[in-house]
């Protein structure tokens, strides 16, 4: 399903996903406002010999081709957005989607999260570290048009080290809940 798919990978981090995806196979797009995160992502794409193109600047601001990609994934990026943020990421997603493409969450459960709430978020000037989201709330979010939900499921305990498979089957944490959408065909 995943290769040779083209993917574009919100909020990489050190790159553990988009390497893993571009051994696969696949062509690989990543952004991360983090300047040491994507040294990092360079580097073990770079061992890996698994080529990822990755841009240092927020997912906002990142150069992509619109409509060009097979999978859109975020894991851990979309729970450090505040309220005001959620639609520009929901439209960012769908731009960046080709029809029928799909989209990848893995984000915090609320008891994983800083339990502030958006109007917390605003008071405080901070989200706490990360904001959780529950079932209700990602279904509110994400099954709706243009998207609509395929997979919701809450991640388990795994002693093997994180990447796509296990997002897709069962991350390293019990408290991050993961999400597939769909956008429109
Ligand atoms: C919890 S880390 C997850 C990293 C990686 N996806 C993983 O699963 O290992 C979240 C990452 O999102 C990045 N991030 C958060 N908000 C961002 C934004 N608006 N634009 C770009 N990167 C962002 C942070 O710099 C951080 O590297």
């Amino acid at each position: 399903m995943l290769t040779p798919a083209r993917v574009f990978e919100l909020g990489c981090g050190h790159g553990r996903n988009a390497t893993y995806l571009a051994s696969l196979g696949c062509s690989v797009d990543a952004v991360d406002f983090s300047a040491q995160a994507i040294e990092w992502a360079k580097e073990r794409a770079k061992q890996a010999r698994a080529p990822v193109d990755s841009q240092c600047c927020s997912i906002f601001d990142a150069t992509f081709t619109e409509g060009s990609y097979d999978l859109v994934h975020d894991s851990g990026s979309f729970h450090h957005l505040p309220r005001h943020r959620r639609q520009d990421y929901a439209e960012l997603v769908h731009r960046a989607l080709k029809p029928g493409g799909s989209y990848g969450l893995v984000c915090f459960r609320p008891e994983g999260g800083s339990g502030y709430t958006d109007q917390q978020v605003y008071e405080r000037a901070s989200l706490g570290g990360g904001l959780g989201y529950s079932e209700d709330r990602l279904r509110a979010l994400w099954d709706k048009a243009p998207f609509s939900l395929r997979v919701l499921r809450q991640m388990k305990k795994t002693d093997r080290q994180g990447h796509m498979t296990q997002i897709l089957r069962d991350h390293g944490c019990e408290d991050t809940a993961a999400a597939g959408a769909a956008a429109p065909s």
